[in-house]
């Protein structure tokens, strides 16, 4: 794992979920890049997904979380962005698989949809699990090339 901070971001319906995941992440011993949003005030997801994208682009970041109400929207509006391979988890189990075989690089969490518990398992799954490469790899590189 790279020593570059996480990026974190969310619209208003994720904003409690990413309080709590971004102090996990620091617990974690992480330094930890908060793109908004601020509030529980209403905001579009996709202008956090573009934020979390332009810290990829800047080379800023090597990892993101992004929260929405249910993980769909923001993972649709971050892998837009051909940099990033957003993953909309659930629990562990699909957070180890986005890792080992998507390389995922975006972890997506539906604020609505999870238990906190099961959150912070996929954030520490995510972090902690590296890809598998070998044949996953050339799949991967077949999604950079759209
Ligand atoms: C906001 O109400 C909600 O639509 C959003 O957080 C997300 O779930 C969209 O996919």
């Amino acid at each position: 794992m790279s020593a570059k901070p996480i990026a974190i971001a969310s619209d208003h319906a994720g904003f409690d979920l990413k309080a709590i995941l971004k102090e996990e992440l620091q617990k974690m011993g992480f330094e930890v890049l908060d793109l908004g949003t601020d509030g529980t005030e209403s905001v579009d997801y996709p202008d956090f997904a573009d934020a979390v994208a332009q810290a990829f682009q800047r080379g800023d970041v090597e990892r993101g979380v992004l929260v929405c109400g249910s993980g769909l929207g923001i993972s649709m509006a971050a892998n837009r962005h051909p940099e990033l391979r957003a993953a909309p988890c659930h629990d562990a189990e699909w957070a180890r698989l986005a890792r080992q075989h998507n390389d995922a690089n975006v972890l997506a969490l539906g604020a609505r949809l999870i238990e906190v518990d099961a959150a912070k398992a996929c954030l520490k799954t995510f972090l902690e699990t590296p890809f598998e490469g070998g044949r996953h790899a050339r799949r991967v590189q077949k999604l950079s090339a759209r």
